[in-house]
């Protein structure tokens, strides 16, 4: 499903992606240990995985790496090039955006939750979350959504399978502007209103955003695209 809806967008504006399922990283691991993470990682990477302490951050961080090199493989496929996994690093920038040195003018975005790892390339600005819809407290509500988005939520209160919903979906398009823009957690969520597919911020248009959003089975996705 996740695939699908990739897929689809791709037909908004050009980008590549990938989805890798974290159970069969975790699977990888179990049965082929260090030389799979060698192969899968450069010496650089290698390095910044060895830091992670705790397995199950080391799981998405290495499926996110994975997800990440498949997007960039199709550009290699594109441009006639040789891929070689270890070949290609995935770097975080001083404000933790992803990047690919080896395409220093492309944008890269990745996220992760639960089951799956997505990411997306694409040589205009771009932005992805994924979120497993879950319980969550209302209480999110009131710190991260704007008047608009607690109006919507408030129509919801009663069902709480919807409200839930509902939320994981602003949650997705709020982090996708937030990744667009490669600013990450140091933005005020609460700024930016994503009832409409052009956000806004505050009371602006910043680089003019496109949210495409779908429900995939138990998850929210949201793809940030330049609208230009
Ligand atoms: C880190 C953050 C960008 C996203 O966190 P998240 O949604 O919990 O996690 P995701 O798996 O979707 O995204 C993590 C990825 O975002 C990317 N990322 C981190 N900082 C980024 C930035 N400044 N710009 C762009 N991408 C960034 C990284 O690639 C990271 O993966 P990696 O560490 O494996 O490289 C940030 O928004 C954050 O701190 N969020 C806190 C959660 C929250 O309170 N959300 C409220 C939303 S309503």
């Amino acid at each position: 499903m996740l695939n699908t809806f990739f897929d689809n967008a791709r037909q908004s504006t050009d980008f590549s992606f990938g989805v890798c399922r974290t159970d069969r990283t975790k699977h990888r691991l179990a049965e082929e240990g260090n030389p799979f993470v060698r192969k899968v990682l450069s010496p650089d990477e290698y390095t910044a995985y060895e830091m992670l302490r705790f397995q199950k951050r080391q799981v998405e961080w290495l499926s996110g790496r994975i997800a990440a090199k498949l997007a960039v493989a199709k550009q290699y496929y594109m441009l006639g090039r040789k891929f070689s996994w270890a070949d290609i690093s995935v770097h975080n920038d001083a404000r933790h955006a992803p990047f690919v040195p080896a395409f220093p003018e492309w944008n890269l975005s990745i996220s992760h939750s639960q089951e799956f790892a997505v990411a997306v390339l694409s040589r205009r600005p771009i932005g992805v979350d994924l979120e497993k819809i879950e319980s969550r407290p209302r209480q999110l509500a009131d710190y991260f959504c704007c008047g608009d988005e607690k109006n919507v939520l408030a129509e919801l209160e009663q069902n709480e399978v919807l409200w839930n919903q509902r939320m994981t979906w602003f949650w997705t398009r709020k982090e996708a502007v937030a990744k667009f823009l490669k600013l990450g957690g140091a933005i005020g969520f609460h700024q930016i209103n994503t009832i409409a597919d052009r956000p806004t911020i505050g009371d602006a248009f910043v680089n003019p955003i496109q949210l495409l959003s779908e429900f995939c089975g138990d998850y929210a996705v949201t793809i940030a695209l330049s609208s230009e």
